[in-house]
């Protein structure tokens, strides 16, 4: 049975139980190819943190349909915006809420990830892509330039050079190519691809969602910080998953030879 989150979005589907331990929000704008409007990115920034406060929830997986995860922010809700109206309307601060996310997001692309859905892509864990997907950068030929974190997330997957290609001429890249550049991490055809997130989350949400969450931070830490300095956040992120009962019953099971049963605890 789908569970609802305690109040009720306009944009975006979410079910708090798609599987075990797996919620499931879905971009709903079908007709804009899931523009990303601020409310729906304020419903996103909500929901994700219901999720994250849901012990019920182990992994989140963001997906949109068949035809367009999403193609970028809504044009047409900034076209006639001053810099000062931008400024005060401050969309970003929505998605450094998403950024603080605990639990492993998990994109599972078809379509179009554009712009903004290209950003939202990649602020996600990990991507899972349909044969489909069409990724870029395009703001370029709309006489801006990405703003939710596209030319610093995508230079560090890809490399300046592909980086470089897509911000400066918008051009999208195919799925092969975004896997080959390690942009994402699988591809299935299109009837598979959610099917195939909701696989591999299960896959996670059997796992200690303590260490998980402790692991999740290290690995973005890496991306901010100089060596020492992640080294040791990785270290204290080490020794505190001792601290948790998760800690012993993944080592109990393994010397006794079963399958651990974690709690998050
Ligand atoms: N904002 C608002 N509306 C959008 C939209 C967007 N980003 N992308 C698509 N739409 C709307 C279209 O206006 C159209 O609406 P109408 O039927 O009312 O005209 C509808 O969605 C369907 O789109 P198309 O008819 O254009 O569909 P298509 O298949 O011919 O083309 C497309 C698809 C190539 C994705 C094309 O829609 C497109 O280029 N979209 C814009 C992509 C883009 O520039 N994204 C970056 C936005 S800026 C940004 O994201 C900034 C940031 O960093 C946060």
């Amino acid at each position: 049975m789908r569970q609802k989150l305690n109040y009720m979005p306009e944009f975006i589907i979410v079910n708090k139980q798609v599987e075990k331990y797996i919620a499931l929000i879905q971009l709903n704008r079908p007709k804009e190819l899931n523009a990303l409007n601020l409310q729906l990115m304020n419903e996103m920034r909500d929901a994700l943190k219901e999720l994250d406060a849901d012990d019920n929830v182990r992994v989140i997986i963001i997906t949109g349909n068949e035809k367009a995860f999403a193609a970028g922010a809504d044009i047409k809700q900034m076209s006639d915006k001053s810099a000062i109206d931008m400024l005060n309307i401050d969309q970003f601060s929505t998605w450094d809420q998403i950024k603080k996310t605990k639990k492993p997001l998990i994109a599972a692309v078809s379509g179009f990830a554009l712009g903004g859905g290209c950003e939202l892509m990649m602020h996600c864990d990990l991507i899972v892509a349909s044969e489909t997907a069409r990724i870029g950068q395009p703001e370029i030929k709309i006489g801006v330039m990405p703003g939710a974190g596209g030319t610093q997330r995508l230079s560090r997957s890809v490399g300046k050079a592909l980086a470089m290609e897509m911000v400066l001429t918008g051009r999208f890249i195919t799925a092969e190519e975004a896997l080959k550049a390690g942009l994402i991490n699988r591809i299935y055809p299109v009837e598979l691809y959610l099917k195939m997130s909701i696989e591999w989350a299960k896959e996670i949400a059997e796992l200690s969602p303590v260490a998980i969450k402790l692991a999740k931070e290290a690995v973005l830490q890496s991306f901010n910080t100089p060596l020492d300095e992640g080294l040791l956040l990785e270290r204290k992120n080490f020794y505190l998953c001792f601290a948790a009962e998760d800690q012993k019953e993944g080592m109990a099971a393994f010397v006794e030879k079963r399958k651990a049963e974690f709690k998050g605890k």
